[in-house]
């Protein structure tokens, strides 16, 4: 029996969102059913709203949930109805030339859900990154749930589908943050919070949180930033130089995806150090540095897909962490909300006001 459920749709470019009755149709082989329990607010939601990831409206919002399996379908062997899991973006093919060699979380073919999730008069959605979870369930591919430790609950847990894994793989993963390094992190929302508390689990000892917000910067040192710059009255590279001993960070996340801030990662690193973009741009914005500074400075300049995360790796893993009391998930949770709720959070995100807002189920 195909469902019948509530669900935050998007329906053109910068308008409020609408909450929509969704026809979301039996497992086809392959994929999932899945009762969403909880789903976070993450800055990718509101770049599909702004129009800054396609044009392809309407957008079912939301992807950075937890909840339990409800139906898988044909030949679904690694998840089952009841099982407990965190949605994942990135299902590995297993079969690419990047997963052939060894190299998974760079897969190129990831999975989502074949058939469409759709309006009451049939108009097919796009999910937010094949995912959409600001809805009662969602029809996913079932390599997209990864099985966690029940005792986590939803609101904690769902975060780890996107913003503070990406945060704390940027840091880990792809930045390969270990003890003794010391971290700068420029955008300290809940991605690039996410990262000063990944750069703190890996054993760095300085880490510079920067932000244009004096409230970003008191939350990142709850996650263990050990110096903050608030880069509307000071210039961050000089700050990040000087408590560096003049010489830069080892490791500069760039959390905002923004030209800017990312030239000053850039120019924030020591010689021979690493930049690693998790920020999203959008499609108009370009960079331009001068070729001999990118010679010149060696190093490694990344970017962060999901915090180059291997889902049934990390996820299980960090719930323990979680778990043990040793990662502050909770952190994170500002508020928890309702579905009707997702613009007002957007506002509460643009004015600097929230780390994440939860929508509940
Ligand atoms: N790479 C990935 O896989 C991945 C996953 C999730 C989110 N993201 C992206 O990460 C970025 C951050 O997401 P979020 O959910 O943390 O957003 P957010 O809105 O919660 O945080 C952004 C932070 O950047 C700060 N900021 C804005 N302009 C700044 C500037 N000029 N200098 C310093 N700080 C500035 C804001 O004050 C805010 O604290 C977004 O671009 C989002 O799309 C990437
Ligand atoms: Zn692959
Ligand atoms: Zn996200």
């Amino acid at each position: 029996m195909p469902y019948t459920v509530k669900g935050v749709v998007a329906r053109s470019k910068g308008k409020p969102v609408s909450l929509e009755t969704i026809h979301v149709p039996d497992p086809g082989p392959g994929e999932a059913v899945v009762n969403i329990q909880a789903c976070g607010v993450c800055h990718t939601d509101l770049h599909y709203l702004e129009g800054g990831i396609g044009d392809g409206f309407p957008f079912l919002l939301g992807h950075e949930a937890a909840g339990v399996v409800e139906a898988v379908g044909e030949g679904v062997a690694d998840v089952a109805p009841g099982d407990y899991v965190i949605l994942n973006w990135r299902a590995v093919c297993g079969d690419c030339r990047a997963c052939r060699r060894g190299r998974p979380w760079y897969c190129f073919n990831t999975h989502n859900a074949a058939q469409p999730m759709t309006l009451e008069d049939g108009t097919p959605l796009s999910p937010a990154l094949g995912i959409g979870a600001f809805v009662e369930k969602t029809l996913v591919a079932a390599g997209q749930c990864t099985k966690v430790d029940p005792a986590a609950p939803a609101t904690a847990a769902g975060l780890l589908g996107c913003g503070v894994m990406a945060g704390i793989g940027a840091a880990i993963n792809t930045g390969g943050v270990t003890r003794g390094d010391s971290v700068a992190v420029i955008g300290c929302g809940g991605v690039g919070d996410a990262a000063v508390h990944g750069a703190h689990l890996a054993g760095a000892t300085t880490i510079i949180a920067v932000d244009v917000d004096d409230r970003k910067l008191g939350w990142a040192k709850g996650f263990g930033a050990t110096h903050t710059v608030n880069s509307r009255e000071t210039d961050p590279v000089e700050a990040i130089r000087e408590i560096t001993g003049g010489n830069g960070a080892d490791v500069v996340i760039e959390a905002v995806g923004r030209p800017e801030t990312y030239r000053q990662a850039f120019y924030a690193r020591d010689l021979a150090g690493t930049v690693v973009l998790v920020g999203v741009p959008t499609p108009e914005m370009t960079l331009e540095l001068p070729l001999l500074d990118v010679f010149g400075r060696g190093g490694a300049l990344k970017s962060s897909w999901y915090g180059d995360c291997l889902p049934s790796r990390d996820f299980p893993m960090l719930i323990d962490l979680y778990l043990q009391g040793r990662l502050n998930l909770d952190g994170f949770v500002s508020e928890t909300i309702g579905l009707g709720d997702v613009d007002e959070a957007f506002a509460k995100m643009k004015r600097g006001e929230v780390l994440r807002s939860v929508v509940v189920l």
